[in-house]
């Protein structure tokens, strides 16, 4: 990865980031990584995100639940001069392995308890400890602590630091960014009790607390000092990690929490003989997003697929199988669920004279494979009198009169959806990332008894976060 020095940049270059950086509030540096950042994103290939038309979501109502990792998120960690420091270095760990970038400030008092030495090894980063330093300070380093973060951690927080910050001080790095900052900060108190209990420190966090911070304990418990105990604890660093995911992460809605649902996926292999098999060229991307999708919504998801060459998707159940019969076989064993999807792409047939040992060519020529009809899952589920999910769907892969033939296999057999989609070769959806799909269901009050949405080109991800938005509004209308 190359590097980018400021410095030698062309003058007017210069001017035009110190105007930029100066017009939002950030270091000129930032100003640079932003720019970078933005044009990274823009250079990535974006999928539409526009929602399908829709009688009960508008785009802006429609929730995600495209399993995405959070971005990444950093943390200016300030580790006041307590006896508790020690944890913080603990801390640091607990806040890396819950994605976040660590940048540490040491206070001039925490130096006493723990080195920025430690803290720099730990957090992978440089460990800040001075106001007035020229290594940082040509770009305003101090700013950028304070606001080149999602969150600032002081951990822990002491007396002194709480009652600088209670009364605005500056002057040092720590107050000068808790000053500074525009982001939220989440203060973890540990000192003795007498401390804590001291009116002053009361006024300071009364103070604290009415100009919108937030704190974490402090716990009870022993005290560090020999035979005190009472409350002044720091929080376990665990805690805090934690606390920091809640600030900075807020939970996505789960509207299908307590719902469970099963999801097909993939080609199913008949095979032929030991050795050969007849399979389709599904490859399973939309099931597995959908189950991804479900999952983000809290559903408690079993996802039933065919062979494929895709990750299981976290926290879903997911169970391999290889036939028609091996997946029907897994469905039942699931049921009973509150939906069903049914978007694996099932062979029609199998071979019935499947060989026992490997198919030898032979003078008498050519071995004629007899086919006969496989279980069809769809139906089979969906006319079900007893433990007939609520809800199923299926899915009708077609190369020609996509809709017509969509009608007519919703009528047959007896789902309540289906999702139809063009999958002749020249569309690039079997195997590929986009699907163009259209959602059909029985409507009474229209002429020819369908409901016909037409969804635009979008990626598999939005798809399956667009079905499950539509899920979730169906279910929620069900059961309310
Ligand atoms: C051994 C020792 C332990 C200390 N532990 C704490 C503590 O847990 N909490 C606290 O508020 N102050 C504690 N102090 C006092 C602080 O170190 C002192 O108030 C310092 O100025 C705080 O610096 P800071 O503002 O950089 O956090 C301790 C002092 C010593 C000598």
């Amino acid at each position: 990865m190359a590097s980018l020095t400021i410095r030698k940049l062309d003058e007017a270059i210069k001017a035009e980031l110190r105007v930029r950086a100066a017009r939002n509030g950030r270091s000129v540096e930032d100003e640079v990584r932003v720019i970078l950042r933005e044009a990274a994103t823009d250079a990535l290939p974006t999928a539409t995100t526009e929602a399908p038309s829709s009688r009960s979501a508008t785009s802006s109502e429609r929730l995600d639940y495209r399993s995405k990792s959070n971005a990444i998120q950093n943390i200016t960690l300030i580790i006041g001069g307590g006896i508790a420091a020690y944890k913080a270095l603990d801390l640091i760990r607990r806040l890396k392995e819950r994605g976040f970038i660590v940048r540490c400030v040491i206070t001039h008092a925490a130096q006493q308890f723990v080195t920025p030495l430690s803290a720099s090894a730990l957090s992978n980063n440089r460990a800040y400890t001075d106001l007035f330093d020229p290594a940082s300070e040509f770009d305003a380093g101090h700013i950028r602590l304070a606001r080149d973060c999602d969150l600032v951690i002081v951990a822990p927080a002491t007396a002194d630091l709480m009652a600088k910050m209670a009364n605005g001080h500056a002057d040092d790095l720590a107050t000068a960014i808790l000053l500074a900052t525009n982001r939220p900060i989440l203060l973890a108190p540990a000192m003795n009790p007498l401390m804590w209990d001291n009116a002053a420190t009361r006024r300071n966090v009364a103070q604290l607390v009415r100009d919108g911070v937030t704190l974490i304990g402090p716990g009870t418990g022993e005290m560090a000092e020999a035979g005190e105990a009472g409350v002044g604890r720091m929080s376990e660093p665990t805690e805090i990690a934690d606390a920091a995911v809640r600030m900075v992460r807020p939970q996505r809605p789960r509207p299908l929490a307590g719902k469970r649902i099963l999801i097909t996926a993939g080609p199913t292999h008949e095979p032929i003989d030991p050795v050969r098999y007849i399979a389709n060229r599904s490859s399973g991307k939309q099931g597995f997003a959908i189950a991804a999708a479900a999952h983000a919504a809290g559903a408690d998801v079993t996802l039933i697929t065919g062979p494929v060459d895709l990750a299981d998707p976290a926290g879903v159940n997911v169970k391999r199988v290889e036939s028609a019969r091996d997946m029907l076989q897994q469905v039942e064993t699931t049921l009973p669920v509150d939906v069903a999807i049914f978007a694996a792409a099932v062979a029609d047939w199998r071979v019935a004279n499947e060989g026992s040992q490997k198919l030898k060519k032979t003078q008498g020529g050519m071995p004629q494979l007899e086919l006969v009809e496989n279980p069809d899952i769809l139906a089979t589920v969906s006319h079900l009198t007893q433990r007939r999910p609520p809800l199923v769907i299926g899915f009708a892969a077609e190369t020609e009169h996509l809709l017509d033939n969509a009608r007519s296999k919703l009528a047959r057999k007896g789902c309540d959806w289906i999702v139809a989609n063009d999958v002749s070769p020249a569309t690039g959806v079997m195997g590929g990332d986009r699907n163009t799909i259209h959602l059909i269901s029985k409507d009474d009050s229209s002429d020819d008894g369908f409901h016909v949405e037409s969804w635009p080109v979008m990626t598999k991800d939005d798809v399956a976060a667009a079905l499950v938005d539509r899920i979730a509004t169906t279910v929620k209308d069900q059961t309310s």
